[in-house]
């Protein structure tokens, strides 16, 4: 399919939507990397915090001396906090990390489509949800294409591009140029559920609710277990906890929709912690309890 996207050199400007932890991480990224950022929320609230988790994030490498206290400067002067989509219009890249809603992300694209010049590529940090889908909520499905970053961004290698049905080749590989030019490995995905890594890991955390919940262990021995028996940075239900059991029930949701097998049926305590609003570590309360910033085994 033809396509007007702009070739990897010409990737200067970046538009990053959403000023949660992946949005303010990809925006951090992107100004290291020397492009001009737009990071894009329309809660200043949002925007405050990403700045200061930014400058906090680079501070952490300058004090380590991986990169300069002048390279930290810069970085965070490339970043402008915008919150009105019109601005994106004259960017070459827009990332979207917002909420992980099929009908809301669509409704983004539909808007990215109208606003933004015709080379942009539109890229999604969607989790689970299909390109192919977002793509065809736009008039131009070949510049559509998924990156998918892990949390935290700056500190996780992994960057998982997902071809769309439509995506261009020279959009993939303008793509896969930015991905390694902002320090990232990166793997490809077919577009289907999950596409590769939350396709392995969320049936892990499953599992990990499904022992908790049928009496196996205590939620410490079963993080202690995959922890210190397969060298897991974080257990299982720590980590979902530091993911977010909601995004966690969304992906197995996608899963389990899109293939259709029973072995991705949320388990009955991961459903219910969300509907309790317990939804990890951001809401101070998961399979853990976290009080002012410490880790801790209560609750
Ligand atoms: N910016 C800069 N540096 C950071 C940072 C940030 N945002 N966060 C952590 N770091 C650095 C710290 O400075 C520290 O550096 P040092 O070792 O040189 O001193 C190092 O990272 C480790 O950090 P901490 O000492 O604070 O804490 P930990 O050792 O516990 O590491 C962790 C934290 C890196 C998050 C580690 O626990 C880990 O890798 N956990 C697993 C994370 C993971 O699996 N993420 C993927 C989730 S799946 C996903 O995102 C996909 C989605 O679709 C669901």
């Amino acid at each position: 399919m033809a396509t007007q996207a702009a070739a990897t050199s010409e990737i200067a400007a970046v538009g990053v939507i959403g000023a949660g932890q992946m949005g303010s991480g990809i925006a951090q990224l992107a100004a290291a990397a020397g492009c001009g950022v737009l990071l894009l929320d329309s809660d200043p609230a949002a925007l405050s915090r990403a700045v200061a988790s930014i400058s906090s994030s680079l501070g952490r490498l300058v004090a380590k001396g991986q990169i300069s206290q002048a390279a930290c400067d810069d970085s965070i002067k490339r970043i402008k906090c915008v919150s009105d989509v019109q601005e994106l219009q004259g960017v070459d890249l827009v990332i979207e990390a917002i909420v992980e809603s099929e009908d809301v992300k669509k409704k983004l694209f539909v808007e990215l489509d109208r606003i933004t010049k015709p080379s942009a590529i539109l890229a999604s940090n969607t989790s689970s949800i299909s390109i192919t889908r977002l793509a065809s909520a736009t008039s131009r499905p070949s510049q559509v294409i998924g990156m998918h970053f892990f949390n935290p961004p700056p500190i996780m290698k992994l960057l998982e591009i997902i071809r769309g049905a439509d995506t261009a080749e020279e959009v993939f590989s303008a793509v896969k140029c930015f991905s390694e030019r902002i320090g990232k490995t990166v793997i490809c995905s077919q577009d289907y559920p999950g596409f590769i890594v939350n396709r392995i890991l969320m049936p892990m955390i499953n599992e990990a609710f499904w022992a908790l919940y049928t009496g196996v262990a205590t939620k410490e021995d079963i993080d202690t277990g995959m922890k210190l028996g397969t060298n897991h940075p974080m257990g299982p239900l720590q980590l979902a906890d530091f993911i977010g059991l909601d995004v966690c029930l969304s992906v197995l949701r996608v899963l389990h929709n899109g293939l259709g097998d029973n072995k991705y049926s949320p388990c009955p305590l991961l459903v219910q912690y969300v509907d309790a609003g317990r939804l990890g570590k951001k809401r101070g309360q998961g399979v853990y309890s976290y009080g002012r910033g410490v880790y801790s085994y209560g609750g």
